[in-house]
């Protein structure tokens, strides 16, 4: 921190080591996806490789973190096998004071609200930028949809006063989740009143597979904090 802006990158690598020290020898761990996941995911890796930690089983949260996890050595599972988790390690895009959560920026919330809910203990790590007093204040809710008539959800989406929008990936076409389906973002102009009717409405509609809400999980959160935050 040279110019008063917070090391974000180290915000996420301190809050992700801190969660690492929950983990033991022996269990099964949830890795999650994204950014700051990916610290933890390292670390694990790195205890594992100097003795610190042994007999782990690891089950990833999306492609991109089984592939992190193999390059790093750290055994894998799935839940098929191991359907009681431990401890899941993941990010999050939003945190509010009750610890309900946004995620699915990176597009993997399924798999990962799958792994959260079959987690005997759900640890959150972010940096603090992530902290909200009211989920939808900065980042929009993803909705991850079947692909046969996304559209459909549109006009009921923008009745409950969200701005829908299909998640395009870096090409510009639409983003494809690692179960195949589309993801619309769901931006709510000064965030979400009631985050429990906002996600029983969306994923009670026919072609509706999951929302980047996560709530009542009461998870531990790991906060990256700069000195002056
Ligand atoms: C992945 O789909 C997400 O849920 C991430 O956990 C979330 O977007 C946080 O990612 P970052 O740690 O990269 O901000």
């Amino acid at each position: 921190m040279t110019d008063g802006a917070p090391d974000v990158t180290a915000l996420k690598r301190n809050a992700a080591e801190q969660a690492v020290e929950r983990v033991a020898s022996g269990m099964v761990i949830g890795l999650g996806t994204g950014s700051t996941a990916k610290y933890a995911v390292e670390a694990i890796g790195r205890k594992l490789k100097e003795g610190d930690l042994s007999d782990i089983v690891g089950i990833p949260t999306s492609i991109q973190t089984r592939d992190l996890a193999t390059s790093l050595g750290i055994p894998l599972t799935t839940l098929n096998e191991h359907q009681a988790i431990d401890l899941t390690i993941d990010g999050a895009d939003e945190i509010d004071p009750d610890g309900n959560l946004i995620k699915g920026g990176g597009g993997a919330l399924l798999w990962e609200k799958i792994v959260a809910g079959a987690s005997a203990k759900l640890c959150i790590v972010a940096d603090e930028s992530k902290l909200v007093d009211r989920l939808g204040e900065s980042f929009p809710v993803p909705v991850e949809v079947v692909r046969f008539g996304w559209r459909t959800h549109e006009a009921q989406l923008r009745e409950m006063g969200a701005d829908p929008v299909l998640r395009p990936n870096a090409a510009g076409e639409p983003f494809v989740t690692d179960e195949g389906h589309y993801i619309i973002d769901c931006r709510f102009p000064g965030g979400i009143v009631d985050p429990h009717a906002v996600h029983d409405a969306i994923v009670g509609r026919p072609g509706v597979v999951e929302t980047g809400l996560f709530l009542g999980m009461s998870p531990e959160v790991f906060v990256g904090r700069s000195e002056s935050g």
